[in-house]
């Protein structure tokens, strides 16, 4: 019996503190509606100069946007995180598991703080290390874990990062994901397999679209079923096996839109996350991580008609910022990630403004153990050749 059974989190409640980090904000938040909030940002980050540090990942709010010293996906704010051993406090306007990456990056003199600590990542909440645990042993039993080379999407927590350093896997994101699965192929010559930890699609789409690999060379393993729900031989004749993760908000993305607006909208090129469903990718004109959809809306002819996938704060800001083209959100029923809005105004001026009082609320720290692995597997991404971004 390979499957874990968790309990479930009543959240709130005091019974599982671990579990509940995210559910509580204890601080003396400045109302919404106060009309100063952006003078009392501006006032707090000149008063902590270069101390303070603020990254923001391109989901975000433009509110917050608005006071980040850099901007980027998840694998460009890892790099710049580790890139200001100066500053002493990195402000993280993103999600748990990126300000988890910041911490395990920077220093032991620099502390990473998350303005709000209830912005998590449904994903990353889809992998916890038991049920990865368990994988792992059922990939024994059936004889093939020697073989598995486990890969894990940044989008996933701390402990799935250190289990995949110390078992010889590596961190991959969505701008580097080919390059990574191709260092992960070549770990046991052709015999090798990969375990791809938690976004299904992701790992689907760069094995089927970018490395040649079929459908049929992958399985998707559910840890809610005993032993994934496969066979030992399905285990045995994959290459890829998927974890059964999904992000909650590109996995809504339809084909059924795609086809809509390709018969409603002239000239209409469709532009998606590599999150987003396969048949969703294939139906698309183009797919590619965060700074790629960027970097294509920007060196894309005036006139130019786009319908975009990915995160809404992202494709508004998009839109408008270049006028001259006509920028759509794919979806009108697909909403914005609740958890990276969960970073407001409020929650920012009041990280910042404890931070002068000499107060660090909502530290993020990593435990030691934990760290270290998780360095081994963010620090072989990091080291992977070649094209590991398209910057
Ligand atoms: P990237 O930042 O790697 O594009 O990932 C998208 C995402 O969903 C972040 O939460
Ligand atoms: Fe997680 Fe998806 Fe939100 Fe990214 S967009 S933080 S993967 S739920």
């Amino acid at each position: 019996m390979t499957t874990v059974d968790l309990p479930l989190l009543p959240l709130g409640l005091g019974i599982d503190r671990g579990s509940e980090r995210g559910v509580e904000c204890p601080g003396d938040l400045p109302a919404a509606s106060d009309p100063d909030l952006v003078a009392r940002a501006l006032a707090a980050k000149e008063a902590l100069g270069s101390r303070l540090f603020v990254l923001g990942h391109h989901y975000q709010r433009d509110e917050v946007v608005q006071f980040a010293d850099v901007m980027g996906d998840s694998f460009k704010l890892a790099r710049d995180a580790a890139a200001r051993p100066d500053a002493e406090f990195i402000v993280f306007c993103g999600v748990h598991f990126m300000a988890e990456s910041a911490d395990i990056l920077t220093g032991p003199g620099q502390q990473v703080i998350l303005p709000d600590l209830a912005a998590g990542c449904s994903m990353a909440d889809m992998a916890r290390l038991p049920q990865v645990e368990a994988a792992w042993r059922a990939l024994a039993d059936a004889g093939v874990q020697d073989l598995v080379v486990p890969v894990t999407y940044m989008n996933s927590s701390a402990d799935i990062k250190a289990f995949c350093g110390r078992n010889g896997g590596v961190v991959c994101t969505s701008s580097n994901a080919e390059t990574a699965l191709e260092w992960a192929f070549a770990e046991h010559g052709d015999d090798t397999k990969v375990m791809f930890f938690p976004d299904q699609h992701l790992g689907r789409n760069t094995a089927v679209l970018k490395m040649g690999y079929s459908l049929d060379d992958c399985v998707v393993w559910n840890p809610h079923l005993p032993n994934g729900g496969l066979t030992v031989d399905e285990l045995r004749d994959a290459k890829m096996i998927l974890w059964k993760g999904h992000c909650s908000v590109h996995g809504r993305f339809s084909t059924k839109v795609v086809d809509e607006l390709r018969a409603t909208v002239p000239d209409v090129q469709i532009l998606v996350h590599p999150e987003c469903p396969h048949e969703v990718v294939l139906s698309a004109d183009l797919v590619g991580s965060t700074e790629f959809i960027i970097k294509t809306v920007e060196a894309s002819p005036s006139g130019s008609v786009w319908a975009i996938g990915t995160e809404l704060n992202l494709v508004q800001r998009l839109s408008r910022a270049h006028p001259d083209k006509t920028i759509l959100f794919l979806d009108k029923d697909v909403c914005y990630c609740s958890t990276m809005n969960r970073i407001d105004l409020p929650h920012f001026v009041w990280a910042l403004e404890s931070l002068v009082e000499g107060v660090v609320v909502n530290r993020i720290e990593v435990d030691p153990d934990t760290e270290r692995d998780a360095l081994v597997a963010l620090q072989r991404m990091l080291d992977l050749p070649g094209k590991t971004h398209k910057d």
